[in-house]
């Protein structure tokens, strides 16, 4: 029976201890990859996400394997993004599988993500293997690491494997485990399709290419098949295997983990989660789990020169093909023309979705600070729903303001325990909670503005906890709150892709940091700067930049001809970063100042 020799499975493990070297690993022993081939970091193929260390597109692998037992198994090794901004597609890619591999560090041994993985795993009701990565190292000590995972997660021991990922030195051990351990996925071809969409990619060939795991059902090129979400249909043009490439086959059937071309334009078409049946003879049910994507961090994005809004509605729209969590529409600002306001999974998400139009696409960018989007309850009965400052209602038309709260679930050593409740508290948080899942860790519950975690809470996490604490947060209801729009005025004109949306106790101490980092990236100019910051007309910041003609050349002594040219181009080339707001040049990295909170 072909669905017993398929095992489906994923790795999970805290940042850094073997991810990637272990999946490649492995699919060097498999052999599909010939020596010459083989390139580092097989899996994580964005150049930012090598860079950056982190998985944000996850990839399905299948990797065909000899077992001791002599029998031929298929083992599918789904890969999972790595980030807190992309847990719903960590929970899509786990529930596509039957089991995990738990890595852990020989020298480092258990840390926050290997519990928060762990507890998405075991959710999803995965059979867990622990493997112990790195015991080439000489700080290793795989048995201490080894008792963590015995007694802290009630893994047993038995089931541990012991390896080094880089040596590849009891990475078969690995194989064995895994058609040992991991069950075989069960499901009933000859039942209606249920096919669950967990990821989904853009082929500038062949359109989207649809990762699938099929949980019951059989599926073929010429079917029918329609997403449960939102009843469109398609014919199915081929369905494959991820082998190295993609590998066609006749058909696929539960248990499977394969890919579906079916003329889909956009991958925003597909959305993880999703259910595909056929027409013929359809499932009665979707399958459980699946919610739409929210973009919860709404920024507006404008090229620094006018002439390239053009490439940058291509480079949008070329990302959007492949990333579907990206939203955006055309925006426009006074100071900054023609742009678009774009929706966001979370800041890393925005993080990202910037360094690729300014890496790939080569296109300057200016942003607006992140915000939230809040419901404005007017007095006259609507409801208007704002995240760009620009759209801030009449304040005396407005009855009340509510905002989104998060219930967050951070994870930390024992010791940070205080560093966190001040955080939290200086965020506004509420009901906070704890416990110990493990001698010496704190789960910690806190109730938070969302509109407070955008603004860099991530990155305080990870400071006060030194890299340990690990954050996770869902979307629990909108509360009141005391919004106010806050104003730049540069020379006395509002810089209106300056304004922000920001909460009345904050808003003063936001405005004065404003002024502060202006004042430092602004350069001086001929004559005196004014700037203000100011909540409803009433100024409660300001600083001046006093006027000094920045004559680069002046160093030269007269002297180098060629040098002072060179000089004078490179000043030139900075103009081109700069944006001219009345009469005042602004520099790129003064409106990105002020993204910045700390
Ligand atoms: P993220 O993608 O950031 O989650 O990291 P990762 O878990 O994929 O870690 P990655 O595979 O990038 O490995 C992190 C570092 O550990 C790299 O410098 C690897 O070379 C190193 N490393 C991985 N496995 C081993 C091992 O078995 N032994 C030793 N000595 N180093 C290893």
């Amino acid at each position: 029976d072909l669905m017993n020799n398929i095992r489906n499975f994923s790795i999970i493990a805290h940042i850094d201890h073997g991810k990637s070297t272990l999946a490649d690993r492995m699919i060097q022993l498999c052999q599909q990859v010939s020596v010459r081939d083989f390139k580092d970091q097989l899996l994580d193929n964005m150049d930012i996400e090598r860079e950056r260390g982190i998985t944000i597109k996850s990839q399905t692998i299948c990797l065909p394997y000899i077992a001791k037992d002599g029998k031929e198994y298929i083992l599918n090794l789904v890969d999972t993004p790595g980030h807190v901004d992309f847990s719903y597609e960590v929970s899509r890619a786990l529930s596509s599988c039957e089991g995990a591999l738990l890595l852990v560090d020989a020298a480092q041994g258990v840390e926050a993500q290997t519990l928060a993985n762990l507890y998405l795993a075991m959710e999803n009701d995965l059979e867990i293997i622990p493997v112990i990565n790195k015991i080439d190292l000489p700080s290793a000590e795989p048995e201490r690491v080894a008792a963590q995972i015995e007694e802290d997660l009630g893994l047993e021991k038995e089931l541990i494997q012991y390896c080094s990922a880089k040596t590849g030195i009891g990475v078969e051990g690995i194989f064995e485990a895994i058609v040992e351990h991991i069950p075989a996925p069960s499901g009933d071809p000859e039942a209606p399709l249920q096919a669950l969409i967990f990821d989904a990619n853009y082929d500038p060939f062949r359109g989207t290419i649809i990762s699938i795991k099929i949980v019951n059902g059989t599926v073929k090129a010429g079917d029918i098949i329609r997403f449960m979400s939102n009843n469109s249909e398609y014919r199915v043009e081929e369905v494959g295997l991820f082998r190295f490439k993609r590998e066609a086959v006749k058909n696929l059937s539960a248990g499977s983990v394969g890919y579906i071309l079916a003329g889909v334009k956009r991958v925003s078409d597909t959305r993880p989660g999703d259910t595909i049946t056929l027409i013929k003879n359809p499932c009665p049910e979707p399958l459980k789990g699946f919610k739409e994507v929210q973009q919860v961090v709404f920024s507006s994005i404008y090229p620094i020169a006018t002439d390239e809004y053009e490439d940058l509605a291509t480079a949008l729209e070329k990302l959007q093909l492949n990333d579907a969590a990206l939203t955006f529409q055309k925006d426009t600002s006074v100071a900054l023309g023609f742009g678009f306001r774009c929706g966001f999974l979370g800041l890393l998400h925005l993080e990202v979705i910037q360094e690729r139009l300014e890496r790939e696409f080569d296109i300057s960018l200016i942003l607006t600070v992140p915000s939230v989007k809040y419901n404005f309850y007017l007095k006259n009965g609507t409801l208007l729903e704002v995240d760009n400052p620009a759209y801030f209602p009449d304040p005396m038309s407005i009855d009340r303001v509510e905002e989104p709260y998060i219930k967050a679930t951070i994870l930390i050593p024992e010791k940070y325990m205080g560093s966190l409740m001040t955080l939290c508290m200086e965020r506004r948080g509420e009901n906070t909670n704890y416990h110990y899942p493990m001698p010496g860790r704190i789960e910690f519950t806190c109730e938070l503005p969302l509109a407070e975690v955008i603004y860099d809470f991530y990155d305080k996490l990870k400071s006060i906890t030194q890299g340990y604490g690990s954050f996770d947060y869902e979307l629990i209801d909108y509360r009141k709150s005391n919004l106010v729009k806050l104003d730049i005025l540069v020379n006395g004109e509002v810089v209106d892709a300056l304004s922000q949306l920001a909460h009345r106790d904050n808003a003063r101490a936001r405005g004065l940091r404003a002024c502060e980092r202006l004042k430092e990236e602004i350069p001086r100019q001929m004559f005196k700067i004014a700037i203000q910051a100011a909540i409803g007309g009433t100024i409660v910041a300001r600083t001046n930049i006093s006027a000094l003609r920045k004559d680069v050349t002046a160093k030269c002594y007269g002297g180098d001809i060629s040098r002072k040219r060179k000089l004078l181009e490179k000043q030139k080339a900075g103009k081109k970063r700069m944006k001219t707001v009345g009469n005042v040049e602004i520099p790129q990295k003064a409106f990105l100042a002020v993204l910045k909170s700390d």
